[in-house]
């Protein structure tokens, strides 16, 4: 078993993403906004998300596997599930809980550009500067953290504690 540290307790989270709806408001003002979260770690990020923007929205689910070691992504992405509708013209904003190394939003971001959306714009909850291999312009971003293994809020480790209310790291015994 494994103790787990807070990293970012509930109450910093629910303020930041209120933040953050409230900047991407401020900024689409006019819009009708299509938010594309990844599955399935922004799951409950965009669910709070979707619920602190103030503008006309539908949601459109993305989800893709990263083949790599285990904890490295290689960069070779596969899409398991695509968004159900065309986003040409769309103001589209990709909502994701992590983005690490870089590699699955490169290549994601790219993927939604040839579609042609009439705007494109990042929202990640955590960044990890240390871990950049290719650098993401994100657009809307929570919390840089430092280089540690992060779980709960939606984030996983072998599938579990996606469930827990806040951010932690797991430690050992
Ligand atoms: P990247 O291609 O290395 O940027 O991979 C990002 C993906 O790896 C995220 O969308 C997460 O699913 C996963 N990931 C990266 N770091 C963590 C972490 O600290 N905890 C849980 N999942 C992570
Ligand atoms: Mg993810």
């Amino acid at each position: 078993m494994s103790r787990i540290r807070t990293l970012i307790d509930e109450a910093t989270i629910a303020s930041k993403v209120k933040e953050l709806g409230k900047r991407i408001t401020e900024a689409h003002r006019g819009h009708e906004l299509v938010l594309v979260p990844v599955l399935k770690g922004s799951f409950v990020f965009a669910a709070d998300l979707a619920r602190a923007i103030d503008l006309p929205l539908s949601i459109e689910f993305f989800a893709c596997r990263s083949y790599g070691d285990g904890t490295e992504s290689s960069g070779v992405v596969q899409i398991t599930y695509d968004l159900t509708k065309p986003i040409e013209g769309k103001h589209v904003i990709v909502v994701e809980d992590i983005v690490d190394t870089g590699l699955t939003m490169t290549y994601l971001m790219e993927n939604l550009a040839t579609r042609k959306p009439g705007s494109l714009e990042l929202c990640a909850l955590l960044h990890k500067p240390a871990r950049t291999k290719v650098p993401v312009t994100i657009d809307h971003l929570g919390f840089t953290i430092e280089d540690v293994f992060v779980i709960g809020y939606g984030l996983d480790y072998g599938e579990k504690y996606r469930n827990l209310p806040y951010l932690g790291v797991l430690e050992p015994e």
